[in-house]
């Protein structure tokens, strides 16, 4: 099950970017963390790493997903999340399967634009505040998620 998960701006120092806020683990803990979680199911899946701090290479990235037929997406989109409507648009009409997430819990913080998703309303569900489990959980979510279709 080809999976991508997919960082956007701000998230490519991600253990070293204000750990009070995001923390001190680093996302080349994911694949360990993923076989912790989903023992040997997670061997069903093969992940792949995308990070741009750009909106039109993650749109372009998004577009290759589409292409090659990606079966899931876990999305954090950092602070495009609450602006980008040329990034919802493209998650809009690809109808791949995502989990959108955030490392701190959004809704918790106190700039009221972060408590607001453009990404949310084309995403299957939302994980925010687990840190950096939150991108296990997405995995998960989205393998069951999608063996449930196909039954
Ligand atoms: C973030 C939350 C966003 O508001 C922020 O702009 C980020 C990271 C998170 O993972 O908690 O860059 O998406």
């Amino acid at each position: 099950l080809p999976i991508l998960i997919m960082n956007g701006p701000n998230l490519g120092f991600i253990g070293q970017r204000q750990p009070e806020i995001y923390g001190s683990r680093t996302l080349d803990d994911l694949p360990a963390m993923l076989a912790t979680v989903m023992g040997n199911r997670a061997d069903q899946i093969s992940l792949s790493f995308f990070q741009s701090n750009s909106q039109g290479a993650l749109i372009d990235r998004l577009e290759q997903a589409w292409q090659d037929k990606t079966a899931g997406i876990v999305l954090n989109a950092g602070a495009y999340t609450h602006t980008s409507l040329a990034l919802a648009d493209c998650l809009a009409w690809i109808k791949i399967p995502c989990i959108e997430v955030h490392i701190s819990n959004v809704h918790a913080r106190s700039n009221p634009l972060r408590h607001t998703s453009l990404m949310a309303p084309s995403c299957i569900g939302v994980i925010a505040g687990l840190g950096i489990m939150g991108y296990v959980y997405g995995v998960q979510a989205l393998f069951y998620h999608i063996h449930q279709r196909a039954q």
